[in-house]
């Protein structure tokens, strides 16, 4: 891997706090970064070494539900030593300067991560040009990780496109959903088109609807800020989970080359269906009185709704989407519910009307699992409900998203990131499946299952949401 210099521009943010600066304890600890790297964090705090040093203690050893292992010091020290902190106005001109001293002494390969406020890009941009820092040169290469929110909807996602593609070749920049980055997800390419096995039934003849679920049993913690102007379908919906759409439902790649899997990837996206009149928008109750957020709103801490492919070989088979906070249960994950085959001899038996699901569990009890009807060991002819399982090892935590992310933007790889394309496709998408959206989301109750309206949705027509089981890959 190239040597190189990661700036991170909003260093003490909730992202980088959460996210980053434990992956990058993560990295450093993995021991897979280059001979020579140096991590540089800008925050607008001013604080000394010593001082920055005990803000990243007290982040390291903050229950984390991201990090929850133990911090070895002796890697502690080692970050520390491959990481200063450069206190900056992002708007003044003389802390790009500033920046540009330490950047003298630093690996020439340059990434930037703007974990700050989209409104400041362009300053940000603006600043690093004149002050030189955005140049490459005959051997050493720049590059820009962001995050969510790249826009609001299509329109201001395409102006931020344009800013970005004004400063930087498209080859440069790579433009993060952590979701690609998940091992679970990645896995679902491999487990599809590296067996073969399966895929003969994957179609409107074999498959009767395709459930997505993104349920999380915690509420907002402290992002009331962030989370107040967004709401849970721009949050999760836009992003995270029509990426597990369409890496479920894309059409294999003629390679495995980025541009191969990029293409199948955004013609999945392009081909989803809005079905406006499915939307149903839930809140907890008890949101209005969360932090930072407007004893009045009307944002959505839940969304459920309906749609479905044209042109892919899962044309035409429903997928019902839903995704929230404070639900009964933390779990993510894409059920393929199969029909009931009319061969299948023992249909008298009890077992549901579809008891085939092949289930791509992101988390928890990660793994992909086939739900099976067995015998139950005895005299009697009773059935039960068994899975053939895959399931991760348990012995080593799964690398994180933003690790894997992370190098992949170090070694130019963009299969796992978005380009323009794909994001304005995911907010027409979006956009079209809010026209819909009158009044206020419907009340749930915490530790529930969402609004009631999303049972009738989906009841409408004749199914039911899927529990999400614990009782596979649970050891
Ligand atoms: C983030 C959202 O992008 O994804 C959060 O802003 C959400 O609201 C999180 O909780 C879910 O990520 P993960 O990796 O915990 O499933």
């Amino acid at each position: 891997m190239d040597n190189f210099t990661l700036i991170i521009v909003g260093i003490t943010s909730n992202l980088a706090q959460i996210k980053l600066i434990p992956t990058l304890y993560d990295l450093v600890a993995s021991g897979n970064m280059p001979k020579d790297f140096q991590i540089i964090g800008i925050g607008r705090t001013p604080m000394d070494g010593a001082a920055f040093s005990s803000f990243v203690d007290q982040v390291l050893h903050t229950p984390n539900r991201h990090h929850t292992h133990d911090i070895d010091p002796k890697i502690q020290t080692k970050l520390m030593s491959h990481l200063s902190y450069l206190p900056a106005d992002l708007t003044d001109q003389k802390s790009y300067i500033e920046l540009g001293k330490l950047l003298a002494h630093s690996p020439h390969n340059r990434l930037f991560y703007l974990a700050t406020f989209p409104s400041l890009y362009e300053s940000i941009f603006n600043n690093l040009k004149t002050a030189g820092l955005i140049h490459e040169s005959k051997d050493s290469w720049v590059r820009l990780m962001i995050e969510k929110p790249i826009g609001h909807d299509e329109d201001s996602a395409r102006e931020l496109n344009t800013l970005l593609t004004s400063h930087f070749r498209e080859d440069q920049l790579f433009r993060l959903d952590h979701y690609l980055g998940k091992e679970t997800l990645q896995n679902i390419l491999t487990f599809r088109f590296g067996n073969g096995l399966l895929e003969p039934l994957m179609n409107a003849q074999y498959i009767d609807h395709i459930q997505v679920t993104a349920a999380e049993d915690f509420g907002i913690g402290a992002r009331g800020s962030y989370y107040d102007q967004t709401g849970a379908l721009k949050d999760v919906g836009q992003n995270h989970l029509l990426q597990m759409i369409a890496l479920a439902t894309m059409d294999a790649p003629k390679t495995y080359k980025t541009e191969d899997i990029m293409e199948k990837r955004v013609e999945a996206i392009e081909s989803l269906v809005p079905d406006p009149d499915s939307l149903v928008l839930g809140q907890y109750a008890g949101y209005q009185t969360e932090k930072d957020v407007s004893p009045l709103s009307v944002k959505d801490t839940y969304f459920a709704f309906k749609t479905h492919l044209t042109d892919t070989r899962f044309a035409n088979i429903p997928i019902y989407v839903r995704g929230g906070k404070q639900l009964s249960r933390t779990a993510t994950e894409i059920s393929i519910v199969f029909k009931n085959s009319a061969e299948r001899v023992l249909s008298h038996l009890p077992g549901g009307a579809n008891p085939n699901v092949l289930i791509y569990r992101l988390q928890p009890n990660e793994g992909i699992v086939l739900r099976m009807l067995t015998k139950v060991p005895g005299h009697e002819m009773k059935v039960e409900e068994s899975y053939m399982q895959y399931c991760y090892p348990r012995d080593k935590d799964l690398p994180d998203a933003y690790e894997r992310l992370i190098i992949d933007a170090i070694r130019g790889d963009q299969t796992f990131f978005n380009d323009s394309r794909e994001v304005e496709a995911q907010w027409r998408f979006t956009d079209e499946l809010y026209t819909a959206v009158t009044g206020t989301p419907e009340l749930y109750s915490p530790a529930s299952w969402g609004p009631t309206g999303a049972n009738a949705m989906i009841q409408k027509d004749g199914r039911s949401w899927l529990e999400p089981s614990i009782a596979f890959c649970n050891y």
